[in-house]
């Protein structure tokens, strides 16, 4: 077998049970199924599905997507509000790009998923945390640091949130914060970038309806992706927005020459979707993925009964907050050492400046015995740094953490 460093991101590390990476379990991606799919389409479709695509995407896709959206949130999608993308960092590129010029101030959540800011500071954007209170982002002291950003000048194009089972905090946000959000987003002119990547790993019911399905058209740009429901290689997702701004991203160079973004593999995924492989399979990695955090989070109670935590009813992620005065980057080399990881707090908000007790435990890479037995790690190093003689100068530690 080849060396896997060369053909995956991320290889496992021996002897580190690793809660840092927000990836898939390689046993649950849909190898068999997908090999299916691809032979039903070649056959079905033939030279077409190998030649240039149609700018916005294949129509079989966009119409099995717009179907399939239908049913799983709120509200209708039409087929002219949706464009094919290489996943939600590649729709987050693309909206970023037409939407940002430098200089300009973009609104994150905070925390928020940690590696998006890297896309939004390659815009030339000065990246600035939303208010937030535990419910997340508070939509009348949002509207405040608007007005205040106004005042002084500066130009404020976006908002970056996630607010369906979110990453890091696996919470989603309240419906009236929803509804007040997309109001004050409609009155200032701010457009909302709506990173829905979780929607469909809800594990204890329906997701609530999404930002995009509430708002005016023109308001909320939603991202998606298959990265998580299907496979993370296939690099397919997509974006609605209202149909000018998708005729904006049909009308780029690249796609003029190039054409549609992944064309093959958005042919293959409408088979997927259309012959129902897809819905088992989101289904049944569901009721594992909810057996994982079920395991990490009795494992935890049971052993690190001093992390404050809620179970998250989806996602991959679960936010925790250390016993004080221990916080996240004098745990980490603690943690390393009895052979578990994570990714420390602070990373996931702009200024670094908060979330410095807490941790983010991703349970999606390993099975239930495996989380078990990280819980069990941490709760040990835990006990190690609670031991430790006060004053102790704390190790530095960084690890690159992804997903
Ligand atoms: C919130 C969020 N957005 C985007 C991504 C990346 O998605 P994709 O692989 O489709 O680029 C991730 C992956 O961890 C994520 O958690």
């Amino acid at each position: 077998m080849d060396n896997p460093v060369a053909v995956i991101q991320y290889g496992p590390r021996p002897g580190i049970l690793d809660l840092g990476w927000g990836h898939p379990r390689p046993e649950l991606l849909p190898v068999e199924q997908w090999l299916e799919a691809g032979q039903t389409t070649l056959r079905e479709h033939a030279w077409q599905a190998l030649t240039y695509g149609a700018a916005a995407g294949p129509r079989p896709f966009i119409e099995w997507l717009t179907d399939h959206l239908g049913g799983c949130d709120h509200g209708s999608t039409q087929p002219s509000e949706v464009f094919v993308t290489n996943g939600a960092s590649h729709g987050l590129a693309l909206v970023a790009d037409l939407l940002v010029r430098p200089g300009d101030v973009v609104l994150v959540d905070s925390p928020t998923y940690h590696l998006a800011f890297r896309t939004l500071l390659d815009q030339g954007a000065e990246l600035v945390g939303v208010p937030t209170d535990d419910q997340g982002v508070h939509p009348a002291m949002t509207a405040e640091l608007l007005e205040r950003l106004a005042r002084s000048g500066r130009r404020v194009p976006m908002l970056y949130i996630v607010p369906t089972f979110a990453n890091p905090t696996g919470r989603c946000l309240p419906h009236e914060r929803r509804v007040e959000l997309v109001d004050l987003a409609r009155r200032a002119g701010l457009t909302i970038v709506e990173d829905d990547t979780y929607r469909e790993m809800a594990y204890d019911g329906p997701a609530p309806p999404s930002l995009w399905s509430l708002a005016e058209r023109g308001t909320v740009i939603r991202l998606g992706t298959f990265a998580k429901t299907v496979a993370p290689g296939l690099r397919l997702g997509w974006i609605n927005a209202e149909g000018g701004f998708v005729r904006r991203l049909t009308g780029l160079g690249y796609i003029n020459s190039g054409g549609g973004v992944n064309h093959t593999t958005a042919l293959t995924m409408a088979t997927f979707g259309r012959s129902g492989a897809y819905q088992s399979h989101v289904a049944a990695t569901g009721r594992h993925y909810a057996a994982q955090r079920d395991a990490l989070v009795a494992g935890l109670r049971t052993c690190a009964p001093d992390l404050q935590l809620s179970a998250p009813a989806g996602g991959w992620f679960l936010w925790a907050d250390l016993p004080s005065p221990i916080t996240a980057s004098s745990l980490a080399p603690v943690a390393e050492a009895h052979g578990v990881a994570y990714v420390e707090g602070r990373r996931f908000f702009a200024d670094g400046a908060d979330g410095h007790r807490a941790v983010r435990l991703s349970f999606s890479m390993l099975p239930p015995g495996e989380l078990q037995e990280a819980a069990a790690r941490l709760g040990l190093a835990l006990e190690t740094v609670r031991q430790r003689a006060p004053g102790r100068p704390e190790p530095a530690h960084d690890p690159h953490r992804g997903g």
